[in-house]
């Protein structure tokens, strides 16, 4: 059987069972990767991006409605200046290069995280592209640029903190549901599905408050790797789940 006729078989019996309406995806092990063949780490960011295409194609593909990609957390800002930049770069290349496909497929781009630390440049061309393609009607891209969960909700707890200061909201009447409409994510849907790739299972920072009931899978293949077959995996592993939200199932 040729690759491509048991692709479509697999995307076939997928579309049979539940798709997570949001999956949420840690792209890790692009440094590892690279290091393993004796190529620089940058070499494995650069190889990362044809996994990128593969998610965002398979998304689509199976009628995911959100697909959020950790691209740059807080915490990257401490690594070499030289992977920082070239990382920035390859976040330009892919929307500049992309925009057109992705409007094509009728995705919507969307930026998540503290983007005023992002250098001008990148910060122009990811907002532009979010702008273009605001109003398009598929896939909801993600991307988690300059994020970290603790300052989302600290910044959110702020902006909350300030409207009872200015008296437009009473203590009484704050909620989940208000955090929840106050973080970087607020109008997505929690994810049901969280994957990471390369084997680490933890969480890093990402989505803290909305992972609350999110299925977790973790994937020993490197981002670099990942491809549409990986991904079919944790959607099928995903399916075998029985969700109860911190309920009794029903028999
Ligand atoms: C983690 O691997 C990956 C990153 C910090 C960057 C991910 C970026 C891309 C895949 C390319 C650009 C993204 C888009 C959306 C076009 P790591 O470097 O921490 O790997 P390691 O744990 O093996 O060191």
């Amino acid at each position: 059987m040729s690759s491509e006729v048991s692709q479509s078989q697999m995307l076939n019996e997928l579309k049979q069972g539940v798709i997570p309406t949001h999956v949420a995806i840690v792209m890790d092990g692009n440094g590892r990767w690279a290091q393993a063949q004796g190529k620089p780490r940058v070499f494995g960011h650069q190889k990362g991006v044809e996994s990128v295409h593969q998610a965002v194609e398979l998304a689509a593909e199976l009628g995911v409605k959100v697909l959020t990609l950790y691209a740059f957390s807080e915490e990257n800002w401490g690594r070499p200046k030289a992977e920082v930049s070239a990382l920035m770069s390859l976040l330009e290349t892919y929307v500049v290069k992309e925009r057109q496909r992705l409007n094509e497929a009728k995705v919507q781009f969307r930026v998540i995280g503290n983007l005023e630390k992002i250098p001008e440049k990148t910060r122009k061309l990811v907002l532009e592209t979010q702008k273009q393609l605001s109003e398009n009607t598929g896939l909801i891209l993600n991307i988690a640029l300059s994020y970290g969960s603790r300052n989302e909700i600290t910044f959110a707890c702020k902006e909350i903190a300030s409207k009872v200061e200015k008296g437009v909201l009473q203590v009484k009447d704050i909620s989940p549901q208000t955090l929840s409409d106050h973080l970087w994510t607020k109008g997505l849907a929690d994810p049901d599905l969280f994957i990471r790739t390369s084997g680490e299972q933890r969480i890093s920072n990402f989505l803290l408050w909305q992972i609350a009931y999110t299925e977790l899978y973790f994937s020993p293949v490197y981002w670099p790797e990942f491809r549409k077959e990986h991904f079919c995996e944790a959607v099928r592993s995903f399916q075998s789940r029985k969700r109860r939200f911190g309920l009794v199932s029903e028999n």
